[in-house]
């Protein structure tokens, strides 16, 4: 889209799918982290993903090139502060988002959107520690990103119609389709999906079934891409946990309760597939 800037915070699994969308859609995009090795990641992910489009002829080499070309890789935000959007991708926790929230505000062009793509995380507290709550919003894309057509879109307490209205029409700009929810904990798509996912967990912690049988039930008996266990090994065990930590104190309610072996998971660092090893091993 016309020579505009974004700027993507964390090269993750999420950070870099939203990066390779943008690049596609013609943005100059800056992919920031902290972590060297995760930004290396991120780019290496970015390269396979459009190698493999280029391979099933969706698009030709000087296209993946040129979309590459668009990507600058950084640990350092100031390269970002020119940006008309700020799209943040880094771990489901308020109190680090927060304070990256903070320094984007000092360091960006006060005209820019600053967007979070927090699973379930309060994008009015996010506003609220700028001084531009009206251009924070939620723009959370689905995993993995270039194939999912989903965007939630999130309006907080003070987001301005003016930033909603442009954030659509980004969002559409990538070929995406934004759905636009209120601002309570998990939006609507993680409090459907995790209280399901969590239940699954439960069903293997009281031994009601083996992990390969819990899926098998949800995708051949509910027509489901994948199995919630696997699923939640796709998300990360890590970001599932925050999540239904987030639905628990939002709503109060012992039916958002997180299963101790999900618990038992992420603190033994078992995070799913972005380690090789959660409910599953992988190669
Ligand atoms: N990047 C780019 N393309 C990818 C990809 C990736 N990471 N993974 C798969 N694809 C593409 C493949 O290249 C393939 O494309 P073609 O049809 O053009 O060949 C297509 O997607 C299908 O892939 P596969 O044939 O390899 O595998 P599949 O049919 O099993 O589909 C899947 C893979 C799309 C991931 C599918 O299993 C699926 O839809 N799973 C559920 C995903 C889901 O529920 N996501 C939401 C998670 S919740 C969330 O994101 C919100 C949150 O806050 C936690
Ligand atoms: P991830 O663990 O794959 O990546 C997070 C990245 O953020 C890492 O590279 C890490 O180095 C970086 N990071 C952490 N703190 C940082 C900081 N202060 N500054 C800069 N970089 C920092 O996580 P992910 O799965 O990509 O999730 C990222 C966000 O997207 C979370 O808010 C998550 O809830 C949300 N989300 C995840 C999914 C999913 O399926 N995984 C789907 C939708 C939304």
């Amino acid at each position: 889209m016309e020579n505009r800037k974004a700027m993507v915070i964390g090269a993750g699994q999420m950070g870099a799918g939203i990066a390779q969308v943008l690049a596609s859609a013609s943005y100059n995009v800056v992919l920031y982290d902290l972590d060297t090795q995760a930004l290396q990641r991120g780019i290496n992910k970015i390269e396979t993903s459009l190698k493999k489009a280029v391979q099933k002829e969706k698009i030709k080499e000087d296209e993946m090139n040129e979309t590459l070309a668009r990507i600058q890789d950084t640990t350092s935000l100031s390269n970002g502060d020119d940006a008309d959007i700020v799209i943040e991708a880094i771990v489901e926790n308020l109190e680090v988002k927060k304070e990256v929230f903070k320094k984007l505000d000092q360091i960006v062009k006060k005209e820019a959107i600053l967007a979070s793509n927090t699973s379930a995380l309060s994008i009015t507290e996010l506003g609220a520690v700028t001084k531009r709550p009206e251009k924070v919003i939620g723009m959370h894309f689905m995993n993995p990103v270039p194939v999912m057509k989903l965007v939630e879109v999130i309006r907080g307490l003070s987001t301005s119609e003016e930033t909603y209205q442009e954030i659509k029409r980004i969002t559409e700009s990538l070929g995406k389709v934004p759905v636009l929810v209120e601002d309570f904990p998990g939006f609507v798509s993680n409090r459907i999906l995790m209280p399901m996912i969590n239940e699954a967990i439960y069903t293997l912690y009281e031994g009601i079934a083996s992990k390969e049988a819990i899926d098998e039930v949800m995708k051949l008996g509910m027509n489901h891409p994948m199995g919630p266990l696997q699923l939640a090994d796709f998300i990360g065990l890590d970001t599932c946990l925050f999540i239904m930590e987030v639905l628990h104190e939002g709503f109060g309610d012992d039916k958002y309760r997180p299963c101790p072996l999900l618990k038992q998971y992420v603190k033994g660092g078992y995070l799913g597939y972005k380690v090789k090893r959660g409910f599953y091993e992988y190669e």
